[in-house]
């Protein structure tokens, strides 16, 4: 059910029910981070394992207290320059949050999404909101209220709906080893920006289903179609390929099969349109697609490991 009222969300979600809700990155598919039996439920929706780690949602830093146990100076900073906005940050975990949301870790993920409807939300609600991305399992994150209907629909009680993502792709993670700044995603905040106000920062992205260092795993985002990064293609039959190309058309593919993110070259606009270019693979009829490499600089990294995952 799409519902486009945040106290009718609010109502479900008070109930321990599942609702899923926009954020400026993806979608997520929220319940009340208090109740470990609603938490349970986002687990079974999405078929996803227990050892990958939730993310809590909340509307103001004041809120983060309900959450984790401190925020060192660091993470101050960073919510201070960046909240609400495309950033995970990783504190340690207050006992009200449940094992089931951490998959056990003694952190935990602390994100408030820059979403209008789903700040009014939050603030309606006395709980945060744990949230994973509202696809099944291994599938590409949505990035409208269709695509969350068209896979988990039928399982979940509602869907608020908040438009397009204007980002579209899922937050950066940023944690704190020995004090200094790990990141553990790259995602819709970039590297560059986070370096202006917390300085050099380490990266340690993960492939793992290591439950103490969680990672992202390979996403079969669309098993009907073969992915393959432009370069390292072989023999393939260019006319019944499709290609996702940056601002650039394929010299050999038909124009028909080519979807560019965009045209003049913005990587902002590329990363807003890249998932759901992903999923209008599926629906072009063909068996084989290639991917551009996009510039290493500022949101083409996080554009070029979500493409190296999909293309796993
Ligand atoms: O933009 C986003 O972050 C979206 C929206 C809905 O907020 N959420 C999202 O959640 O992408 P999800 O579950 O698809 O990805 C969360 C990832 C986990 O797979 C895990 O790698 C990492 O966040 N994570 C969560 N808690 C963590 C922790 N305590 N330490 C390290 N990584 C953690
Ligand atoms: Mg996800």
């Amino acid at each position: 059910m799409i519902i486009t009222n945040s106290s009718d969300a609010a109502q479900l979600l008070r109930q321990g029910k599942l609702v899923a809700i926009p954020t400026e990155t993806v979608y997520g598919l929220a319940a009340n981070a208090f109740n470990s039996n609603a938490v349970a439920e986002i687990f079974a929706a999405k078929n996803r394992p227990f050892f990958d780690p939730l993310i809590v949602h909340t509307h103001s830093m004041e809120a983060i207290g309900t959450i984790a146990q401190s925020i060192p100076q660091q993470a101050y900073d960073l919510f201070t320059a960046f909240a609400p906005g495309p950033i995970t940050v990783v504190l340690p975990k207050a006992d009200s949050i449940p094992d089931i949301v951490t998959a056990g870790l003694p952190t935990v993920g602390v994100r408030i999404p820059n979403h209008p409807i789903t700040l009014e939300l939050l603030s309606e609600l006395d709980f945060p909101l744990a949230a994973p991305s509202a696809n099944p399992f291994g599938y590409v994150s949505p990035t409208t209220a269709i695509h969350v209907e068209q896979q988990l629909g039928a399982k979940i009680a509602a869907i608020l709906d908040g438009g397009a993502c204007q980002v579209g792709l899922e937050s950066t993670i940023i944690g704190f080893e020995n004090d200094k700044p790990v990141i553990y995603r790259l995602g819709g905040l970039s590297i560059e920006a986070i370096e202006r106000v917390v300085g050099r920062v380490e990266l340690s992205i993960n492939q793992s289903s290591n439950p103490t260092a969680p990672g992202q795993l390979k996403s079969h985002y669309a098993p009907s179609v073969k992915l393959y990064i432009q370069g390292t293609e072989a023999d393939l039959d260019y006319s019944t390929c499709a290609y996702i190309g940056f601002d650039t058309l394929h010299p050999a593919i038909p124009q028909a099969n080519q979807l560019l993110l965009s045209p003049t070259g913005n990587l902002t606009e590329a990363a807003q349109k890249l998932f759901a270019a992903l999923r209008t693979l599926e629906t072009m009829g063909v068996t084989t697609a290639i991917a551009a490499v996009f510039p290493n600089e500022g949101l083409g990294l996080a554009i070029n490991d979500r493409l190296k995952r999909a293309s796993a």
